[in-house]
């Protein structure tokens, strides 16, 4: 059975390749075709599953280090199972037919990176970046030496040989601040590209929400690619209603 090739509007494509700096802008939506759950997604959000107070807020590190460590080691060592899916190897490969490409991932996981894109932001952190909890040294760690704890398995942080407190998730937390350097990279950015794609994203989080519509307030090409409706449909220039990893391929071709 023959599948239609989909066919995108001719400004859209033109406004690809004459672009000076694109930027594409994901949220979990583009990791869900590795099989990363999403947050809000139906039933599946991890938050329907997980209590974000319960693990993603420094109040409940404080309160139970062992169970949230625990939790984010077990989220990475799900990471590392996964595999980049079309959108995120479409995405790398537009890098490289357009003249520039920012990636602004508000995902902590590492597939972006792994598909090939190297100008990555992460405005919400890394579950690969840890950093102590005292006196914020930053730490690496590789993709797949996670402890794989199963759901939330207590495990307990390491402790940080600079100064000996705890390590944290290199996440931002719920009521803690983006990292200052990564949101000015993203604000710059967005106010100064030319196409703004937002990617699999509810677009309720701010301020990583603000940047689609800041990037429509400066002139810029908003480019919608969600299978569901958001609050940015009535302010993109085009609303590609689909998955990421069916479209991004399709569209990339077209370019
Ligand atoms: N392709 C494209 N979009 C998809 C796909 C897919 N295959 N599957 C789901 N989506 C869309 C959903 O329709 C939804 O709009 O992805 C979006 C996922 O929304 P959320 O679960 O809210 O994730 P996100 O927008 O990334 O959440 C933002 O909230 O909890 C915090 O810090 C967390 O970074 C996260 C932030």
């Amino acid at each position: 059975m023959k599948r239609e090739v989909m066919t995108f509007p001719p400004d859209l494509i033109e406004a690809l390749r004459t672009a000076h700096h694109v930027v594409v802008s994901t949220g979990a939506g583009v990791s869900q075709e590795s099989g990363i759950p999403t947050f809000r997604d139906g039933l599946e959000g991890l938050w329907e599953i997980f209590d974000p107070e319960q693990f993603a807020t420094p109040q409940a590190f404080a309160r139970q280090p062992d169970l949230v460590w625990g939790w984010y080691e077990f989220r990475r060592a799900q990471v590392a199972k996964c595999l980049p899916n079309p959108a995120h190897q479409a995405i790398a490969t537009l890098a490289r037919k357009v003249r520039r490409l920012t990636v602004i991932t508000q995902n902590v996981d590492n597939l972006h990176e792994r598909a090939g894109s190297t100008d990555v932001i992460h405005l919400h952190g890394s579950l690969h970046a840890p950093i102590c909890a005292s006196c914020g040294q930053s730490y690496m760690m590789s993709a797949n030496d996670a402890q794989a704890g199963e759901t939330g398995g207590r495990l307990p942080p390491p402790t940080c040989p600079s100064c000996g407190g705890l390590v944290r998730p290199g996440i931002v937390w719920f009521g803690e601040m983006l990292p200052e350097e990564a949101l000015e990279r993203a604000q710059q950015a967005t106010l100064h590209c030319d196409v703004f794609f937002s990617i699999g994203t509810s677009v309720v989080v701010y301020p990583a929400a603000a940047l689609p519509f800041m990037a429509a307030e400066q002139g810029a090409c908003v480019v919608q690619i969600n299978p569901e409706p958001t609050g940015l449909d009535d302010y993109a220039s085009f609303s590609l209603v689909g998955k990421a990893g069916e479209v991004m391929p399709e569209l990339v071709a077209a370019v």
